[in-house]
């Protein structure tokens, strides 16, 4: 009920969010992920379609029901949903990254499992190599649809985000505390543009996503 009487200040628009951890393979069984629930991102989508946009959610690997109205698309890796965001962007209006990245990737997917060697006691050494950044990539585009990110910093908050928010050319940065929010239910913003800092207060996270949307809706 409260969904339907909701206004609609979204009407028109076409948001696209990402969401959770990535899992990025090292071969068949096993892999590197994080500790993201994809909740605060499931509900910013919710909240987005409720205020009536067409929105569009690239998930990586969580347990969640896709938000009533809204087009998800799975994924597991960085990569993969770098390759699913990017032709997607420049039909969109807004871009909200709240996916938990991974920043790095085994060199290798190897295509059988690992297995320990007779004999040999040295564990393997996993090379690394960098994930594309997705939202600095769609924020470079020529003409980029608004980008909002989103920064779990574990100390100086503002600070981190601020920087965060100018290394990527972003009009907008969520700064929040992490890990700590981690898999709660609730959850506590501070928005932080080029004109100063709004802080939303400890919320549970569909309350926040609600308020976040409508100051975005006003940005538009
Ligand atoms: N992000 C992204 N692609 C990546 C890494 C991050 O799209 N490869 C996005 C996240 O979804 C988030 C924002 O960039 O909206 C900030 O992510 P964060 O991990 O906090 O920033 P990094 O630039 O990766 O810096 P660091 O992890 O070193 O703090
Ligand atoms: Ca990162």
């Amino acid at each position: 009920v409260e969904a339907l009487l909701a206004p609609k200040p979204l009407r028109g628009k076409k948001l696209l969010i990402t969401a959770g951890p990535t899992f990025e393979p090292i071969d068949p069984v096993r892999g590197i992920t994080n500790h993201s629930s994809g909740k605060m991102g499931f509900a910013i989508a919710r909240a987005a379609a409720e205020a009536g946009a067409e929105v569009t959610l690239v998930a990586g690997p969580v347990q969640l029901r896709t938000p009533r109205g809204v087009q998800r698309i799975d994924v597991q890796s960085a990569q993969q949903m770098f390759r699913a965001v990017l032709p997607l962007a420049p039909q969109h209006q807004v871009f909200i990254a709240t996916a938990a990245v991974a920043d790095w990737r085994p060199a290798t997917a190897h295509d059988q499992k690992l297995k320990k060697v007779e004999g040999e006691s040295a564990a393997p050494t996993i090379a690394m190599v960098e994930n594309p950044d997705i939202l600095a990539t769609v924020a470079a585009l020529a003409r980029p649809p608004f980008c909002v990110g989103f920064a779990a910093e574990s100390e100086k908050l503002a600070e981190h985000a601020e920087a965060k928010r100018l290394r990527k050319k972003l009009p907008l940065i969520v700064a929040n505390l992490g890990p700590a929010t981690f898999g709660r239910d609730d959850n506590a913003l501070l928005l932080i543009d080029a004109a100063g800092q709004r802080e939303l207060a400890r919320a549970d996270k569909l309350t926040l996503a609600r308020e976040l949307i409508n100051d975005i809706a006003k940005r538009l």
